[in-house]
């Protein structure tokens, strides 16, 4: 494994009936605070009452910016980052999923960076620093609560982006598994399959000797199979939840890299799908995933593969080439988010090859080349688009 540093500042608050440690959390940064949340679930499952309910406590002034979009864009970004400026906030408190979180995100250094925040998002300026700001976990899937990563639609241009400063991590997140009970079925899924595909992206590597994180990985996906289909049958059951919300956060608060880079290639051709056609982003990867897997597999880097397909898929080894191991193993996993109801192809979104050229597109517009265990060039997103039709 290669040296690191590994620090990550954010407090995690984990367990039923954690948001009442909010006031107290939000106390030393001020009284003005901000809510950021989406549209409206908040609203129907009580958690606005009760995070209304705590700021009271510390006889806090509010401000709101509902309507957070899935796949945030920029343009609400900077409504947020205008509202902190003219009342001059002192904290930020996002109460949502991980598209909420991230636009508090971008928010958050928004407000006190002079640089228009596209201009962060695309990396052609640096964040100068950041309000701080907490989260109010109420879906599990992308470990924005843990990370300091942040992903931005621009919906004038049809771009999606990630990025990230050293100022964008959450003072504290409050990951109630209660507040996890109303998701519904499909965003259930599209955050189990998301959450696996963070651990797939940094399953793929070719740094040696990293033993602990791979069983790391192979354990967070081992249980994530096991537990998806109870969840989805009883939605409501605490312990489910509980493994799932847990699973979400370390599956991205890079930890499980410690001392590699993994590979994102899938990760960058979703957002190049969802800037397009804003479908969801765990829709998405359980697309493309299999089919980024089928894409890059060769003699060479099998044996990877196959290990995957042996410790997490029980594929029988025995008279078969690592090729063929891995394929199975590739086919369990498409199998596996299929059978939870995850889709399977991108025309189940209505999304046909007119749209695989400006989706390609999209993928090369940041680097020629994207994805660090196999190079990918424009001509492989035109490929595993097509594939994936
Ligand atoms: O908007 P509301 O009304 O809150 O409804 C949301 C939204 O419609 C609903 N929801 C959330 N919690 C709920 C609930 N409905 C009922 N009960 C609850 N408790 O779920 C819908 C989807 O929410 P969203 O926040 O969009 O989902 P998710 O957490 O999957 O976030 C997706 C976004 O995160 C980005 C994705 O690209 C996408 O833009 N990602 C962020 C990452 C990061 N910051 O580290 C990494 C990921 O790979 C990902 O790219
Ligand atoms: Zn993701």
């Amino acid at each position: 494994m290669d040296n690191f540093v590994y620090q990550n500042p954010t407090k995690l608050i984990f367990g039923k009936g954690q948001i009442e440690q909010l006031s107290k959390e939000i106390e030393p940064f001020g009284k003005r605070v901000l809510i950021v949340y989406g549209g409206g679930s908040i609203k129907r499952n009580g958690i606005y009452d009760n995070v209304l309910a705590e700021l009271g406590k510390i006889e806090a002034a509010v401000f709101e910016l509902p309507g957070v979009e899935p796949n945030p864009r920029i343009s609400t970004v900077k409504k947020g980052v205008e509202i902190c400026r003219q009342e001059s906030i002192d904290f930020i408190l996002a109460v949502g999923g991980g598209s909420t979180i991230d636009c508090t995100k971008a928010i958050a250094v928004g407000a006190v960076t002079e640089a228009d925040m596209w201009d962060v998002v695309t990396k052609k300026e640096k964040a100068q620093g950041a309000l701080p700001f907490g989260t109010v976990l109420t879906l599990a899937a992308t470990g924005s609560e843990m990370n300091a990563g942040s992903v931005i639609t621009n919906w004038e241009t049809n771009e999606k982006h990630g990025w990230g400063s050293p100022f964008s991590f959450p003072k504290f997140s409050i990951l109630d598994p209660v507040h996890t009970f109303s998701v519904p079925r499909d965003q259930t899924i599209y955050g189990i399959v998301d959450m696996m595909s963070h651990v797939l992206e940094h399953y793929f590597h070719h740094t040696t000797n990293t033993p602990i994180q791979d069983r790391w990985c192979e354990g967070i996906l081992l249980t994530m199979i096991d537990t998806a289909p109870k969840l989805l049958d009883d939605p409501e059951n605490y312990e489910y939840r509980s493994t799932a919300m847990l699973g979400g956060t370390l599956a991205l608060n890079n930890m499980l890299n410690l001392g590699y880079h993994g590979d994102w290639a899938t990760h960058n051709l979703e957002h190049a799908v969802s800037a397009v056609h804003d479908i969801p982003h765990g829709g998405g990867l359980a697309i493309l995933f299999p089919q980024w897997m089928r894409h890059v597999l060769d003699e060479e880097n099998a044996p990877r593969f196959k290990q995957l397909a042996v410790r997490v898929f029980d594929v029988d080894d025995q008279g078969k080439s690592d090729k063929e191991v891995a394929l199975e193993g590739i086919d369990k996993l498409q199998e596996f988010w299929t059978s939870i109801g995850a889709p399977t192809k991108l025309s189940d979104y209505d999304i046909n090859e007119e749209s695989v050229e400006e989706m390609a597109d999209k993928t090369v517009i940041a680097r020629p080349e994207f994805g660090n265990y196999k190079k990918l060039t424009r001509q492989d997103s035109v490929d595993i688009f097509t594939a994936s039709l």
